[in-house]
């Protein structure tokens, strides 16, 4: 995976995983482009919100709230999404306030690739926000840092999902796939854990997950 090293973000950072995603498609989006983003609706709601408000509690590393977070993702895309593939990126590290104890970690990869796509042939448009929450003040949230750009980001993808799914039924259809000389273009979301230091942001207390 081609992930440059993280650094503090509070908003998704934009990641192109291939240079053949080619920067010239980009365009200037007109004034009925934005009028026409789809909206979330109340789903950003703080208290009841169905994508935002279950991230809006304490959620560090190896802790139940960080587990809860985990299970809203899987559940949104496990019941909403089911043609993305999730996958698991789990590790251990030890922390400065956690002694001996190893502190488990769980990226997770959320990944549609056009049907076609072959292993290790794929070009993936990459949007990242981690998820875990800062050890101390106890009881911070990190709404910010960076629980409304994981929202965001669940709703990007159930924002594209059908028109992936019309882009690519299309493309097949009309013979555009040709293997041999196109690399698949598809798309991840990477919502990440342990990006946060549990102390003091050194080069070892911080990007355990998210490095
Ligand atoms: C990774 O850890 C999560 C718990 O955080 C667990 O549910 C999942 O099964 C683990 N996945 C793998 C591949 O080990």
């Amino acid at each position: 995976m081609l992930l440059p090293s993280l650094r503090r973000a509070a908003l998704p950072l934009l990641l192109v995983s291939s240079a053949t995603l080619a920067l010239a498609a980009l365009e200037k989006l007109s004034d009925d482009d934005l009028r026409n983003l789809p909206s979330p609706g109340d789903d950003f709601d703080i208290h009841n919100g169905a994508l935002l408000a279950p991230i809006l509690i304490p959620r560090v590393s190896g802790t139940e709230g960080n587990f809860k977070t985990q299970a809203h993702f899987v559940d949104f895309f496990t019941k909403e999404l089911p043609s993305w593939e999730i996958l698991w990126q789990n590790s251990t590290s030890k922390t400065p306030v956690t002694g001996d104890k190893d502190v488990p970690f769980s990226n997770l990869i959320f990944r549609r690739d056009p049907p076609w796509a072959k292993t290790g042939d794929v070009a993936r448009l990459t949007l990242v926000a981690h998820f875990d929450s800062k050890y101390t003040p106890a009881g911070f949230i990190g709404a910010v840092d960076s629980a409304a750009p994981c929202a965001m980001l669940m709703h990007v993808a159930r924002s594209v999902d059908e028109a992936l799914t019309k882009k690519w039924a299309r493309m097949e259809k009309e013979g555009e796939v040709d293997d041999m000389l196109e690399t698949a273009e598809g798309v991840q979301i990477l919502l990440l854990d342990g990006e946060e230091a549990f102390l003091t942001w050194t080069d070892t207390d911080s990007l355990y997950g998210a490095r």
